[in-house]
C-alpha cells in the first residue's frame, strides 16, 4: 500500500537515531495485521508542540514520546491517564473521539510485565532499590508501589530530586529516599539501574553488600552489550542481570493497544529481537 495511505504513527526524541521502537511496532503490526506506518523525528526542545501538531494535523494517528520530551508532552495534552497524571510524563499520545489530545504514560505497565512474567519475580513483600530519580524513575514508582514491596528506596546523586519523588508517592506504599553514599549495606531484592549514566560508559559507585545471591538487577537502558552496571552486578554474582529491553518492548505492546486495540504478541518478538531474553515458561 502507498505509504500515504496508511496510518501514521512516531517515535519522538532527541537524540532518536538509535531507537529500536519502528523496528517493534512495525513487527506488531505485522503480526496483528495493522497496515500503518512508523518513523522517527528528531526535534529540538523549542520546537516541540509545533512538530506534535504538525505530525497530527498531516495524518499522524499516534505518538510515542522519549528522552527528553516526556514532561513536554505530559504538558502538551488535554487528558491524562492515571499513570501519567502520577508520573507527570507521557510516553503515548493519541487523540481521542473529539478530538483531544490524551497523554498515557506505559513505561512503568511495560517494566512490571517484564519483571513478572518475562522474568517471574514476585515483588510483595520484597527490597527495592532504584538509583536515579529522574524522568525514567518518575514513571515506574506508582506500579512498583501497586505490588507492595516492603521497602522502596530512591537513591541519587541529588537527594532532594529523590525526596521530592518519595513524597510524591508516599500515599501509595512505603517509600523512602536517601543520597547514593547513604544507601544502606544490606542485600536487596530488586535494583534498578535508572541514571544515565552508562550512555558514556560510566557506572555510578554502589556498595557491593546490596548484591546479594537472589538479587536482580535491572538496568532501565537497553544494550545489545552489557552496560557498566550489568557488569558490575554480574561481576557480584546476582542472581539475575538483564537490560531494559523487556521494558521497551511491553511498554510498546502497551501503546499499540491503546492505538489499535490489539495486544502483540511480546513473547514471539524476544524470539526475533532478543533470543538471549525469550520469557521463561510458566511452571
Ligand atoms: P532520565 O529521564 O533518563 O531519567 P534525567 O531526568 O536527566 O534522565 O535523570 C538522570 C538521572 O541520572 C538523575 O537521577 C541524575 O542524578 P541527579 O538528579 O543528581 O542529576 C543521574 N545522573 C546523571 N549523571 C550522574 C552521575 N555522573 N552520577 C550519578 N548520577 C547521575
Amino acid at each position: 500500500m502507498n505509504e500515504h495511505l496508511k496510518d501514521r504513527y512516531a517515535v519522538i526524541g532527541n537524540p532518536i537515531k538509535h531507537s529500536k521502537s519502528p523496528d517493534i511496532h512495525l513487527l506488531f503490526a505485522d503480526q496483528t495485521g495493522e497496515i500503518l506506518s512508523y518513523e522517527k523525528i528528531l526535534a529540538e526542545e523549542s520546537q516541540f508542540t509545533q512538530v506534535v501538531e504538525d505530525f497530527f494535523n498531516n495524518g499522524g494517528k499516534g505518538l510515542n514520546v522519549t528522552v527528553p520530551f516526556k514532561n513536554h508532552a505530559y504538558n502538551f495534552v488535554n487528558e491524562l491517564s492515571d499513570y501519567a497524571k502520577n508520573a507527570r510524563a507521557v510516553n503515548t499520545i493519541y487523540r481521542n473521539n473529539t478530538g483531544e489530545f490524551v497523554g498515557a504514560n506505559t513505561d512503568g505497565i511495560g517494566l512490571l510485565r517484564d519483571l513478572k512474567k518475562t522474568l517471574r519475580l514476585q515483588l510483595l513483600n520484597k527490597k527495592i532499590l532504584i538509583v536515579g530519580a529522574g524522568g525514567a524513575t518518575q514513571g515506574i514508582v506508582e506500579p512498583l508501589l501497586n505490588e507492595k514491596p516492603s521497602e522502596l528506596l530512591i537513591a541519587n546523586r541529588t537527594p532532594s530530586k529523590a525526596e521530592i519523588i518519595a513524597k510524591q508517592f508516599k500515599s501509595f506504599g512505603n517509600i523512602d529516599y536517601c543520597a547514593l553514599n547513604e544507601i544502606p549495606k544490606h542485600h536487596f531484592d530488586l535494583v534498578l539501574h535508572a541514571t544515565s549514566v552508562g550512555l558514556e560508559g560510566n557506572n555510578v559507585a554502589l556498595p557491593t553488600e546490596i548484591i546479594g545471591p537472589s538479587s536482580c538487577c535491572y538496568d532501565l537502558l537497553y544494550s545489545n552489550q552489557d552496560t557498566p552496571f550489568m557488569e558490575w552486578a554480574k561481576r557480584l554474582r546476582a542472581k539475575t542481570v538483564v537490560d531494559g529491553f523487556g521494558m521497551l518492548l511491553e511498554q510498546a505492546a502497551e501503546s499499540f493497544y491503546l492505538w489499535r486495540g490489539k495486544r502483540p504478541d511480546t513473547g514471539m518478538a524476544y524470539h526475533y529481537f532478543r533470543p538471549d531474553r525469550v520469557p521463561k515458561p510458566s511452571l
